[in-house]
């Protein structure tokens, strides 16, 4: 697919690379026999002047053209030939569209937004041939036309299970930028640890920070004796949601609640329906100690905890978890059946009282969280009690749950477990090629539902959890290629994607995670048992 014939052009060699590029964009026009622009030393990349947004994305282009051809090229405000010249239109019509015209004398960047416009760079990374500083680069003469199928496009990080500094996460978030991503979700908290300072609540921290230990396998009886310990003060997370801004990437932030809510109950007994104590465990599962879904304490927390994550994050979006939350204590509790009688809920032949209660704790945390402008997104399982329409939902159970939820009116984000969960241990199994095309041919807009249905489903996500993920050589091995795949679904309209092709595309891909150091999963199924076998940790 790559045109990587070597040639010559007076004094240098070069190489010209292809925008056949991951994900694909929609219109690509090569102009026959016309000459490709060369990138040279002497070449500027031009932003207009005042732009800071736009001259950020004219280094980051210097950058990864530095990167991959070695070529070191000028940034500046001048225009004229010899120029990639970035630029705003506001005649295209999706916030998202760029267009790229590439002549032999230079190359156009325009974009209805800066956002669209640092698409369009991440399209001329992947664009250049990797050539390491051995021949000029060369991008073919023509244009491309591109915006993405889905609004939303999101990647979660569970961060709870294990911990990961902010260095390697500004590392995952330049994989997802160069997958057109556009929502980091980043699951902040979990049984298993709390990773977010919040100043009202220290203990959080203190306690709920740190796990003695961790099981070695699923299902095994023994321990590893290490502590995982971490959190991010908020000045981290400020910079991680800067550093993702500066690449047009939302910060989601996730507060897990009522479930999983183990390393708070730790550190404040006094939220669970028993008062403790309790300790964080060193397993995974789901656990049936939940915070009180009756106490006015309880509720003050979430609100609390949630307006110290509004001052931190200014995503329009605050996701409040709202998934696994077993209703066994809230059975038997006074608190949680005293309120229950207050509010009158009857259980239905849908809804438990329990599951209403539920409804209930979280529509009064989403008050909080609309009354500061923001929208609130849980996990497919608030669907058991008839939330609001204005809920968005991650639809993660199953494709069904993406369905109902589209039907019930619900903005809806569809990431199943069967597909689009990169750490689920039998998925991860599946080796090869059909890892991938597993991924790549997932469509996330069931034909059964109506047009207007259809509009619901605002995007697709991938989600690796860390239970078995605990450092970079696995988190990037589950993540690559098959985020290659996710960003087709979620970018690329379907009428234009082939496996075959994609396959071909992802050579050059892979090559870029060579020069990256990114562990990927090879193809090749003897690779990625080798893998298995010298990390000797459960897939
Ligand atoms: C989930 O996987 N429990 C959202
Ligand atoms: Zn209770």
């Amino acid at each position: 697919m790559m045109m990587a014939g070597l040639l010559s052009c007076g004094e240098s060699k070069y190489e010209t690379g292809s925008f056949q590029v991951i994900p694909l964009p929609q219109e690509i026009t090569e102009t026959t026999g016309a000459q490709p622009f060369i990138v040279r030393p002497s070449t500027t990349i031009c932003y207009p002047e005042g732009n800071e947004k736009m001259e950020r994305t004219a280094r980051f282009l210097a950058g990864y053209i530095r990167e991959v051809t070695g070529t070191q090229v000028k940034v500046g405000t001048r225009a004229g030939s010899n120029c990639i010249q970035l630029s705003l239109d506001a005649t295209l019509s999706h916030p998202e569209s760029y267009e790229l015209t590439v002549t032999k004398d230079g190359v156009q960047l325009k974009g209805a937004t800066e956002a669209a416009v640092f698409l369009g760079t991440q399209t001329l990374y992947k664009a250049l041939p990797i050539t390491e500083g051995n021949a000029l680069g060369a991008l073919p003469a023509g244009t491309v036309k591109d915006e993405p199928r889905f609004a939303y496009r999101g990647f979660m990080i569970d961060v709870g299970r294990h911990f990961f500094s902010v260095d390697y996460l500004k590392e995952l978030i330049d994989v997802m930028a160069l997958h057109n991503i556009n929502h980091f979700h980043w699951h902040l908290t979990e049984d298993q640890g709390w990773r977010i300072e919040i100043k009202k609540y220290p203990k959080l921290t203190e306690i709920g920070a740190t796990r003695k230990e961790t099981i070695t396998a699923p299902g095994a009886n023994e321990y590893d004796g290490t502590p995982v310990s971490g959190f991010y003060t908020q000045e981290e997370a400020r910079e991680i949601v800067r550093y993702a801004a500066d690449r047009f990437i939302t910060v989601i932030p996730e507060i897990d609640l009522p479930g999983h809510m183990m390393a708070a109950l730790a550190s404040y007994p006094e939220l669970g329906c028993t008062g403790g104590p309790y300790e964080i465990p060193t397993r995974f599962g789901v656990f049936d100690e939940v915070l009180c879904g009756g106490n006015g304490q309880t509720l003050q927390f979430a609100k609390d905890v949630l307006n110290e994550i509004m001052d931190i994050f200014p995503s329009p979006y605050i996701h409040i978890g709202g998934d696994e939350c077993p209703k066994v204590r809230w059975e038997k509790c006074p608190t949680c059946q005293a309120k229950i009688r207050e509010l009158g809920l009857k259980s239905t032949r849908d809804h438990s009282k329990e599951n209403q209660l539920q409804v209930w704790f979280m529509s009064e945390v989403e008050k909080e969280i609309n009354a500061r402008g923001r929208k609130m997104m849980g996990w497919d399982e608030i669907l058991e009690g008839n939330p609001e329409p204005s809920v968005t939902v991650m639809a993660w159970t199953s494709p069904k749950a993406s369905i109902l939820s589209a039907q019930l009116g619900h903005p809806t984000i569809v990431t199943p477990i069967h597909y689009l969960y990169f750490s689920n241990p039998w998925i991860n199994r599946i080796m090869g090629e059909a890892s991938v095309e597993r991924v790549y041919n997932f469509e996330p807009v069931a034909d059964t539902l109506t047009l207007d249905q259809r509009k619901n489903i605002i995007g697709a996500q991938g989600c690796i959890w860390t239970e078995w993920t605990k450092d970079s050589v696995k988190m990037e091995w589950q993540m690559m290629p098959r985020i290659d795949a996710l960003s087709e679904l979620q970018w690329t309209q379907p009428d234009k994607k082939d496996f075959r092709q994609f396959l071909q595309r992802l050579q050059h891909q892979l090559k870029l995670y060579e020069l990256k150091g990114w562990n990927y999963k090879s193809l090749n199924e003897a690779d990625s048992l080798k893998y298995k076998q010298f990390k000797n940790m459960p897939l």
